[in-house]
């Protein structure tokens, strides 16, 4: 349902009766009982999902006048494993994930950007790679809005190019966007994925991007 208010909103269009939860930031028609009772179960566990109490040990890599970044590895403590498994579901079904893939494999590399109000406010799952395909200039044409697929459709080089860092996943929660949380997740990330180096952006390599995604990585990119 959210997904589908999503593109609704992206289309440009103005949706009857659509509200955006102040808290969860999921949009939904208050006057739907289904949506209604979707946005409750969605409210409480979103709110759960993203507390962050904060930790004895926790390896902060970053911090800013708004919040700071932790860095979780595969080797950490349970509970912070865990806290990383309740972010990435949030993640991964806001984005329309299905599959279940197996969480924090061995060399993934968690950041996570905790607001001043202890939430967990912005995700970025990394991983080392080898080659990457770079996306060329523009997506091909959807045919019908309403599919994702078409969304994702962008065309890539068939030319594989060294690479050493992938994004599997880059999120900020829907109403701290644009604050610069992403590129500020980013640039911790080239500064700490190798020791004593800090990437430059042709090293690392944004995996399936969705429009946003496309949009922020292009910009941060060029910049
Ligand atoms: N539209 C146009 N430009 C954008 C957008 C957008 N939606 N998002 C970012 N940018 C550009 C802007 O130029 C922005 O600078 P400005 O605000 O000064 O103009 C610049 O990128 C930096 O943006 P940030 O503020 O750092 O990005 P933000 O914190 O808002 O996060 C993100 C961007 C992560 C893509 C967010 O929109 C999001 O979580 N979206 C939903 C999840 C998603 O689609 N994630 C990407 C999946 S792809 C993957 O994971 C590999
Ligand atoms: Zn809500």
């Amino acid at each position: 349902k959210e997904t589908k208010d999503q593109l609704v909103i992206d289309a440009g269009q103005k949706h009857f009766g659509a509200t955006m939860c102040k808290s969860c930031g999921m949009i939904y028609t208050a006057s739907n009982p289904e949506d209604e009772l979707q946005h409750v179960q969605h409210h409480h566990r979103f709110l759960e999902g993203i507390k962050y109490a904060g930790w004895k040990k926790e390896r902060v890599v970053a911090e800013f006048w708004d919040g700071k970044i932790v860095l979780v590895l595969s080797h950490d403590p349970s509970y912070a494993i865990r806290k990383v498994e309740d972010v990435q579901e949030l993640v991964d079904y806001e984005l329309g994930f299905q599959q279940v893939v197996p969480r924090c494999p061995n060399r993934t590399k968690t950041f996570l950007f905790i607001s001043d109000e202890k939430k967990v406010v912005g995700c970025l799952i990394a991983e080392p790679i080898k080659q990457a395909f770079r996306v060329l200039s523009e997506p091909t044409v959807p045919e019908s809005p309403s599919s994702k697929e078409c969304h994702r459709a962008w065309q890539c080089s068939d030319v594989p190019e060294p690479a050493i860092c992938g994004i599997s996943r880059i999120w900020v929660f829907r109403l701290k966007r644009r604050k610069r949380i992403a590129r500020r997740l980013v640039d911790t990330l080239r500064n700490c994925f190798m020791f004593g180096c800090f990437l430059s952006t042709n090293e690392i390599a944004f995996s399936d991007p969705t429009p946003d995604g496309k949009l922020f990585a292009t910009k941060y990119c060029n910049t």
